[in-house]
């Protein structure tokens, strides 16, 4: 146990009368467990400053179109954290982070269109069916779709406003989807700012395994936010924002040439991902 100090008491005693009990609950826990961390490591004075510093920039670099207090949040696992308390529905599909690169007004394509829309890559046909645990299926459920092109970028990442690697689309009468994309890519997340210095500091490394998001929706059940993983990416054990779930890992099965299961000739490779994504109901439900 390290020291502990008047001034840890004063400050919970602050929050005693905080306007409601859980942000008394929160704040007092907060103020412990700060101040029993600065208590445990010594902190210095110049490391807090060092800290200041740090905070300050990662605040600096923040804007529209990045977001690195999230970023902080995803290396340090504090997102994957927050993912795992607020946890899996026994049966559902695991969930994951979100990242930074979700677009909520991402174009809708049709059943079986095209989502890679020129995104650079092997193209890859992605089906399967969106149902419940007890394989109630949910026609017309919203499925969004996005990725990082052969290249490792999300079509946000360049210059101008072009959208390829993305878009959503309804699930069909029977909760089945489809659609063409491209092979997800590992790519490095953000790390020319503070984010990227800290993970430099700790000799980690930035990349994250190749994955294709969704973030899956229908009425009466829990939104599902999840990546599939492509099964024998180098990264899988090191994710930077550990995000992996082995339940998520799956077969991208490699073709060359022959007919794709939409009935078209295909020349060249190929990739075919099937995944069932399964939606847990809304409590009380
Ligand atoms: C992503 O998968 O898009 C991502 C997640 C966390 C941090 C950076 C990127
Ligand atoms: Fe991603």
């Amino acid at each position: 146990m390290s020291e502990q100090y008047p001034v840890t008491e004063q400050v919970v005693a602050s929050f005693a009368n905080s306007k409601s009990d859980r942000y008394r609950e929160v704040m007092q826990s907060l103020v412990r467990h700060l101040h029993a961390f600065a208590a445990d490591v010594r902190l210095s004075q110049d490391e807090w400053d060092t800290a200041i510093d740090f905070l300050t920039r990662v605040g600096h670099i923040t804007d529209d179109r990045r977001q690195e207090f999230i970023l902080l949040s995803d290396v340090l696992g504090l997102s994957m954290l927050t993912v795992a308390i607020n946890a899996d529905t026994e049966g559902a599909t695991e969930s994951t982070v979100l990242g930074p690169f979700f677009v909520a007004d991402a174009p809708e394509i049709e059943l079986g269109g095209d989502l890679a829309q020129g995104a650079k890559g092997t193209p890859c046909y992605v089906s399967g069916v969106v149902r419940s645990a007890d394989g109630t299926t949910l026609p017309g459920a919203r499925i969004d779709a996005w990725e990082a092109d052969e290249d490792g970028f999300y079509d946000v990442q360049y210059t101008g406003d072009r959208t390829a690697g993305r878009g959503w689309l309804r699930a069909g009468p029977q909760g089945e989807y489809r659609f063409w994309s491209v092979l997800p890519s590992p790519y490095p997340i953000p790390h020319d700012g503070p984010v990227g210095e800290l993970l430099t500091a700790g000799q980690r490394g930035p990349m994250r395994p190749a994955h294709l998001h969704f973030k899956v929706a229908a009425p009466g059940y829990r939104p599902l936010v999840t990546h599939v993983f492509v099964k024998g990416d180098p990264y899988l054990g090191e994710d930077a924002v550990f995000g992996v779930r082995d339940g998520l890992i799956a077969d991208f099965a490699a073709h060359d040439g022959g007919t794709a299961p939409d009935g078209t000739e295909r020349a060249g490779r190929w990739a075919q991902l099937t995944f069932d994504l399964v939606l847990a109901p809304e409590e009380g439900k």
